[in-house]
């Protein structure tokens, strides 16, 4: 049994439906406060299987105690938290209480069921401003807001732990942008408001709910001047998250693996790469820059193929279950 947290988000809900169809049993952990229980509705209809739901917050300790005791959990996927750089900035102790708070007290109550197994939602943004690129897993971390501050804490906080007792299975993914939606067309992200990021916003204009994009720049140090970004397809990465509990399987670690493809995109690419999809004009302006905004970096993903994630995502269980 597999306990994912915020599993009923972009992100979880993907990798709900690669768990199930892998053979594996899920529970899902979700306050909704950033998701809608119909994700969860439409995960069944793809993959013809049962979840197990229940409605928590992992800031509540009796709460998450009961739920892993009750769930049967061997491992747990940790996608809870608020990921909104300028809110983050905006409401710094919400962030904290979500995303650090929240991830030790779930870390306490895994402790107390001795579940030991953890894979943790991190994010490229702890690199923080690039050094060298392409970012390698050895590149110095550092936060340049309160989001990225609350990944490196919790990133520091379960290494700290696996040096406390190293019969923990601890993975760190560090993602790097998140894109695209399952095949079906059934689950996809749905931003509450005004999108933040590319993607979201881009879809939106093409179905006529906003007028036009703002390309946030076009005088950065890049091939069309538009700033450039490692886009990995939400399916890959869900994938990568099997890979990194079957890993976790195999020895007692706490390992720390970039999610992304290596190859970076401009605004642009991924605009004219949208409208082909869609078949209609995406209308954008030029615009300044956005505040904090890199121009360009994308993952060294090496480690991730070194170790051999392809064959692992695509055969989660070997040869013994075709897909
Ligand atoms: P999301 O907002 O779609 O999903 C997060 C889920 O967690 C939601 O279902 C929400 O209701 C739930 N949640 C939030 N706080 C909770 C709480 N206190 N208790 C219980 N449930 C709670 O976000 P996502 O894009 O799927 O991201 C998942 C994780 O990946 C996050 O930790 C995020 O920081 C990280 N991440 C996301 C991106 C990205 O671009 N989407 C990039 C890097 C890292
Ligand atoms: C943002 C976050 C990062 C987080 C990541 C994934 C910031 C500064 N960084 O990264 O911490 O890990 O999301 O959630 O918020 N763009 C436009 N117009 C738009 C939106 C974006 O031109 O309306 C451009 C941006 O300037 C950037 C690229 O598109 O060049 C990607 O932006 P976005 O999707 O917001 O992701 P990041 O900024 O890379």
């Amino acid at each position: 049994m597999i306990f994912v947290t915020g599993g009923a988000g972009y992100i979880g809900s993907h990798t709900c439906v690669e768990l199930l169809n892998a053979g594996h049993q899920v529970t899902v952990f979700d306050n909704f406060s950033n998701s809608q229980p119909e994700a969860l509705r439409r995960i069944e209809r793809i993959t013809g299987k049962q979840l197990q739901v229940i409605e928590g917050d992992i800031r509540n300790p009796a709460e998450l105690k009961t739920a892993l005791q009750t769930s049967g959990a061997q491992a747990v996927i940790h996608f809870a938290g608020l990921k909104a750089v300028g809110e983050s900035e905006q409401q710094p102790l919400r962030y904290y209480e979500n995303n650090v708070q929240g991830t030790l007290t779930l870390l306490q109550a895994m402790q107390s069921c001795a579940v030991k197994t953890i894979v943790f939602s991190s994010s490229a943004t702890v690199y923080g401003i690039p050094q060298f690129l392409p970012y390698t897993e050895a590149h110095p971390l550092s936060a340049t807001n309160t989001y990225g501050q609350t990944k490196l804490t919790v990133e520091r906080m379960l290494q700290d732990l696996y040096r406390s007792d190293a019969t923990w299975r601890i993975g760190i993914l560090r993602y790097f942008n998140p894109v695209g939606a399952h095949a079906s067309g059934l689950i996809g992200e749905d931003p509450q408001g005004l999108p933040n990021n590319l993607m979201p916003f881009v879809a939106q204009v093409a179905v006529g709910r906003r007028e036009f994009l703002n390309v946030w720049g076009n005088d950065y140090d890049t091939p069309d001047g538009t700033g450039v970004r490692d886009y990995i397809h939400v399916v890959d990465l869900a994938l990568g998250h099997l890979a990194a509990l079957n890993r976790l399987q195999a020895q007692p670690q706490c390992m720390t693996v970039n999610l992304g493809t290596g190859i970076g995109y401009s605004v642009l690419d991924m605009v004219r790469a949208f409208e082909q999809a869609c078949g209609k004009p995406i209308a954008f302006q030029f615009s300044p820059r956005r505040a904090g905004d890199i121009a360009s970096y994308c993952a060294d993903p090496k480690l991730a193929a070194e170790h051999t994630w392809r064959w692992q995502s695509q055969n989660p269980q070997g040869y013994s279950i075709s897909h």
